[in-house]
């Protein structure tokens, strides 16, 4: 690893987070960053930038935090190729191909796991996630569930323990049992190995009793709540998950007043995913509504292969612009710090002095080009930990 320090210099637009002067994108204009030991060392002007041991030369260019990336389903195999060609044909999505992946996953090698993580984890890079958070949830037996685990902790901090994604076919009619085995024996081999528990709440997977003793039992495992709620209708996950001091509760598709009102008076990130909405031709949540009331949104891919198979934060940022009412500022905000305050971290998702040194150089001179031109790669370059990638 380099050592020594390096400076981000003629940086036109730099995207601190730093949440200053009523601007929550922190917007400094001509500015310089010296990165040492892989962290933000000192931000100012280009004119006063440091004398450095290295120096990358950013044209007038914006630089970004690293993306956030809190909510991603990389452990698993096979893909749904056929199911998503299905649904853009008339199809409806339920869920009910969650168990299609169950299968694939269970046959499959440690080595084929690894290699598909890997691989959605490189994706991500080159498109500016330094941080992702990876769950498990296609295993659903003690053992599958313990390696989906292992093999994500091998990728990263923000490891989530999701057994209760739906109940596997072998449990259909006793799905007790199966929520007794996930809080007993599941939740022992799969804790080591996570940092959060999350259930799929929601009519055709686990009701608000089920998804209650189930994060009741990973919070006393140490493990810290997030929830899938209200992705595809109106239910009780999201004021489940403000009761329980989740930090996050993910998807927030149908909400109702009092959803809206419960996250507004809560320390709860509500997580839009809007490429599940592209995936599943859905209506898109309306993220203005939320900002309006005060709640804090976080972007996310969702990355998995049946609702949203997009490692894309920026397509992400696109769509939540275009299709969510976000302005191009709220969306990248969102897709920084947001991630970052769904995964309570102060580290990652801003750049200050004392934060990690991930950040993007774009191939553009403002955050607004994210948003501007879809579908286009801006990502120039990315530092992770300050070691460019
Ligand atoms: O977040 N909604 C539940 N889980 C995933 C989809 C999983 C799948 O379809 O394989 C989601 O959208
Ligand atoms: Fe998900």
């Amino acid at each position: 690893m380099t050592r020594g320090s390096l400076l981000v210099d003629h940086i036109g637009e730099l995207v601190t987070n730093d949440g200053r002067d009523g601007d929550p994108l922190g917007i400094r204009r001509d500015a310089a960053l010296l990165v040492e030991g892989g962290q933000v060392a000192w931000i100012g002007s280009a004119r006063y930038a440091p004398a450095a041991d290295r120096r990358i030369d950013a044209g007038g260019a914006a630089v970004l935090p690293g993306f956030v990336d809190s909510h991603a389903h990389l452990v698993f195999a096979g893909d749904r190729a056929a199911e998503f060609a299905a649904r853009m044909a008339g199809e409806p999505y339920t869920g009910g191909g969650i168990r299609t992946t169950v299968g694939a996953t269970r046959a499959a090698s440690d080595g084929d796991l690894r290699a598909t993580v890997g691989r959605l984890r490189a994706e991500m890079l080159r498109q500016g996630t330094t941080t992702v958070e990876i769950k498990s949830g296609y295993g659903l037996t003690v053992a599958d569930e313990a390696r989906s685990l292992r093999i994500a902790a091998e990728f990263t901090e923000d490891t989530t323990f999701l057994g209760a994604h739906v109940v596997p076919a072998e449990y259909a009619d006793r799905p007790d049992d199966y929520v007794g085995m996930v809080c007993g024996p599941m939740l022992a081999a799969a804790a080591p190995y996570a940092r959060w528990i999350d259930v799929f709440c929601e009519r055709g997977a686990f009701d608000a009793d089920h998804a209650r003793a189930i994060l009741a039992c990973g919070q006393a495992a140490g493990l810290g709540v997030r929830l899938h709620a209200n992705q595809l209708g109106p239910g009780p996950g999201v004021r489940l998950g403000v009761e329980l001091g989740a930090a996050s509760v993910d998807h927030c598709t149908h909400l109702t007043d009092a959803d809206v009102d419960a996250l507004a008076g809560s320390e709860t990130v509500a997580t839009l995913l809007p490429g599940a909405e592209f995936s599943t031709r859905s209506p898109y949540p309306d993220a203005q509504r939320l900002l309006d009331a005060g709640v804090t949104v976080a972007l996310a891919t969702d990355c998995n292969p049946g609702s949203s198979y997009t490692s894309s934060m920026p397509f992400c940022v696109a769509l939540a612009v275009r299709e969510m009412r976000m302005t191009p500022a709220e969306a990248v905000w969102a897709a920084t710090a947001g991630g970052a305050a769904a995964l309570r971290r102060t580290d990652v998702g801003r750049l200050t002095p004392g934060a990690r040194a991930d950040l993007i150089i774009l191939d553009a001179p403002s955050h607004l080009h994210l948003a501007y031109r879809p579908g286009v790669p801006l990502i120039r370059q990315v530092l992770h930990n300050g070691v460019p990638r």
